[in-house]
């Protein structure tokens, strides 16, 4: 059975202030016991969240880490510091890095790399763009992506990796990708990892689909026999938002 995972990526939003409310809200929420819950402050969030929710099942990731172990490179965080703050996962790849701060596959595998070694679990984005869409291009494109990060570490590591299916187009636009396209691609996704795995692997690994998810659209996404779950952005900064998507299982 694939882990059901429903993750909260709250960009830059909230503040110290702010954020335990919105913890709160989810701590008196209820969701199925098999859908593991992530949430995903800013760094500075890291701290005091991971305190309100230490004795609860939710789980804790950031939004980037830095592809070096330590050392001089100011205004970076490193994977220690995360892990020393409580952080099980992490975001990588997000399309948002790889546009706005020149993130490509080669840097995105490093630090992949170095969170891997260090225990943490990585939930990798990837996802086509709209004009890679309109010229027929995003399954090669999303191809790309996966055989230059996931494809490139052994089947030890990348069990510990979440893939996040998140076509560029549909992030933050309003425009969800329809539940066949989800299903298409996330069945497409399935099998290039098992190709260059194995049956097998490619079926216990998780995929969740990301791109203006809401509780009125979770539950068809959701319902598709390759979508595991979805990584939520707007949606997760309204606590009952976040638990109706994990309730639309
Ligand atoms: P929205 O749900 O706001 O479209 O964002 C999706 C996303 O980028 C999650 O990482």
């Amino acid at each position: 059975m694939r882990k059901k995972i429903v993750a909260g990526n709250w960009k830059m939003n909230t503040t110290v202030e702010s954020a335990p409310e919105l913890v709160g809200g989810l701590l008196d929420a209820s969701w199925p016991d098999d859908v593991q819950l992530i949430i995903a402050p800013p760094f500075t969030q890291l701290g005091v969240v991971a305190q309100q929710i230490q004795s609860s099942n939710i789980g804790l990731s950031a939004q980037n880490c830095h592809e070096k172990e330590s050392g001089a490179y100011t205004g970076e965080i490193s994977v220690a510091m995360l892990e020393s703050a409580g952080v099980e996962y992490v975001i990588l790849g997000h399309s948002e890095r790889r546009t706005y701060f020149g993130e490509d596959d080669n840097l995105i595998y490093l630090k992949t790399k170095v969170a891997l070694k260090q225990g943490l679990k990585v939930i990798l984005c990837v996802g086509e763009k709209l004009s890679e869409r309109e010229i027929d291009n995003h399954f090669k494109v999303v191809q790309k992506q996966i055989e230059n990060t996931l494809c490139l570490f052994g089947k030890t590591e990348a069990a510990n990796i979440v893939i996040a299916y998140e076509p560029v187009w549909a992030i933050g636009t309003g425009k969800t990708a329809s539940a066949e396209q989800a299903e298409e691609m996330h069945g497409f996704i399935r099998e290039v990892v098992a190709n260059h795995f194995d049956n097998d692997f490619a079926e216990g690994i998780s995929i969740l689909y990301g791109g203006s998810c809401k509780p009125s659209n979770a539950k068809e996404i959701f319902s598709q026999q390759n979508v595991d779950g979805g990584l939520i952005g707007g949606a997760s900064l309204s606590a009952e938002d976040f638990v109706a998507i994990a309730n639309s299982f």
